[in-house]
């Protein structure tokens, strides 16, 4: 997504959570909600998926983290709980601001902080492991994103990815077209290309998990229906279209996973030097 784009978003999910009244905390996560899977798999909702993530990553207390594409800091807040330090970075000031906000209303201002930058410069510090969630998918270079993940992490540091990746051949239609368009991808990457570009700069993958089965679309019918109503909203909207078009983004994103296009993939890697 362009940085625009992303902006608006954050403002628009900051608004919703006004709305539902969230404490402090509550209501960060910008990703998918996952159903319940098999005993590989994280347990369904956030929570099961944030511990799943910090078994992953392997023992945290005083561990120094890296996540990229931090958001609002769901992840790093939710590993902090369990010992470790960390640095989010985002490219979103906004996100960055209301995250640093958060850590000071949890407590964890010591323990965590945000700052704004693209994942693809140069990334200060050294990192014992280093998360990425529904990030790299939004990466225009994912070589320079890794090279800088690879160079933060100390030899045999970890990398824990979960990410959108296409299938092996990804449908050249309507909702790639669609999905690609809204949220200003250049191209989706397929799972063996992050493969082979993890494998580019040093990463030793232990483990890729599958975690597809637990991402739960719409009917296609509900789909049809919000991507008429977003349409409709979307050609009076004075303002705001950047909104809508992440959210016809991830309608195409869903079409695709029922079509079985998409695999949500999680990728474990230790950097091998
Ligand atoms: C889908 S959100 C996921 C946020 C967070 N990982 C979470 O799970 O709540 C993607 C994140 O990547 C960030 N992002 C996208 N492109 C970026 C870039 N080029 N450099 C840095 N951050 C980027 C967005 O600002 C956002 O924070």
């Amino acid at each position: 997504m362009s940085d625009r784009l992303y902006e608006g978003l954050a403002r628009y999910h900051w608004w919703r959570r006004r709305l539902a009244r969230a404490r402090p905390g509550e209501r960060l996560e910008l990703h998918k909600r996952l159903a319940a899977g098999d005993a590989d798999g994280p347990a369904a909702g956030v929570a099961g998926l944030d511990a799943w993530l910090a078994d992953r990553i392997g023992p945290l207390d005083g561990a120094h983290v890296l996540d990229l594409g931090c958001g609002f800091g769901a992840t790093l807040f939710a590993l902090a709980a369990r010992g470790a330090t960390g640095v989010g970075v985002t490219a979103s000031p906004y996100q960055v601001r209301r995250a640093n906000e958060q850590a000071r209303a949890l407590g964890l201002d010591d323990r965590v902080r945000f700052v704004q930058q693209r994942f693809d410069a140069p990334i200060d510090g050294h990192f014992d492991a280093a998360v990425a969630v529904e990030s790299l998918i939004h990466a225009t270079d994912v070589d320079a994103v890794l090279a800088n993940v690879a160079r933060a992490l100390r030899p045999g540091g970890r990398f824990v990815a979960l990410e959108d990746c296409g299938a092996d051949v990804l449908p050249d239609d309507a909702d790639t077209s669609l999905l690609c368009e809204r949220w200003v991808l250049g191209r989706l990457q397929h799972a063996g290309e992050v493969r082979e570009a993890l494998d580019r700069h040093g990463f030793r993958i232990r483990e890729t998990i599958d975690l597809t089965a637990q991402v739960a679309p719409r009917p296609a019918a509900v789909l049809d229906a919000s991507e008429r109503r977003l349409r409709r909203t979307r050609r009076w909207l004075p303002v705001g279209r950047d909104v809508v078009d992440a959210f016809l983004g991830g309608v195409a994103l869903e079409r695709l996973y029922a079509r079985g296009a998409m695999r949500y993939l999680a990728w474990i890697a230790e950097v091998d030097r």
